[in-house]
């Protein structure tokens, strides 16, 4: 699905990702784990055709995607729900909605009411303005809208920060039913559990290098993963 090849990605001098390689298999969930600052960001960013200083390669379905625009990728399948959530603030939740489909470039069409059946908070709100909703409705919203474009690959940048603990648990069960459908998800992350709950496989980035890969389960007990989050 995903392959990425030495993914160097710079700001000006400062290089923030270095060599970056991963892949993610068809309907497969792989977590990027790291600190703040460790260039997580800036690694989906750069995957997603949103940095022009980057040097690697990326594969996505087989092709290779790495000089494509962003507006392209979003189209070929892959949806970035980005970090900021990055809502027009003055559309409604339809209106956005609507905005989703435009990636969609011939893929079945999601039915609002799938998404309303995985958002149901979103179905209630789905006149309001989207700058008045909660940062929880925010982020569901977020998603919501990268599946309209019916993506057959999600990267989903730290979708529980700064989330309430109830709030977070609709966010994973909705990210769970989004992969039971088989799409593969890239999952940035730096809370453990969540990344557990969600991911089988992760790589831990730490100033902007990948430190330790391997199975979810046995990051907590890696040397590396430890000195990454001063665990
Ligand atoms: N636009 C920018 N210009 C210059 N440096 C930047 C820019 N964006 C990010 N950086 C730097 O690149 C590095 C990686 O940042 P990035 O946002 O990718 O980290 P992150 O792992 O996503 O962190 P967080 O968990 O806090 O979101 C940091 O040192 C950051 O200061
Ligand atoms: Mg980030």
């Amino acid at each position: 699905m995903l392959e990425v090849n030495d993914l160097t990605v710079k700001y000006g001098a400062l290089t923030a990702v270095h060599g970056l390689s991963l892949t993610v298999g068809e309907g497969e969930a792989v977590a990027l784990l790291g600190a703040n600052g460790a260039g997580k960001t800036t690694a989906v960013e750069a995957i997603a055709g949103l940095h022009d200083q980057r040097d690697g390669e990326v594969r996505f379905q087989g092709r290779e995607i790495s000089r494509w625009r962003a507006s392209r990728i979003a189209r070929a399948g892959m949806a970035l729900v980005p970090q900021w959530r990055e809502l027009f603030g003055n559309f409604t939740v339809m209106e956005t909605l609507e905005i989703g489909g435009h990636a969609r470039n011939g893929r079945a069409a999601p039915d609002y009411r799938e998404i309303f059946e995985l958002f149901p908070r979103l179905e209630e709100r789905r006149d309001q303005i989207a700058s008045s909703l909660s940062g929880g409705e925010q982020q569901m919203l977020t998603i919501a809208r990268a599946l309209m474009s019916a993506p057959t690959m999600m990267i989903l940048d730290e979708p529980s920060a700064g989330l309430a603990v109830g709030v977070v648990q609709d966010v994973v069960r909705a990210i769970q039913a989004v992969r039971a459908r088989g799409v593969a998800i890239l999952l940035v992350e730096q809370n453990f559990e969540i990344a557990g709950s969600l991911a089988s496989r992760a790589l831990v980035l730490s100033t902007g290098r990948v430190v330790w890969q391997g199975d979810m389960e046995d990051v907590r007990d890696s040397e590396e993963a430890r000195q990454a989050f001063f665990l």
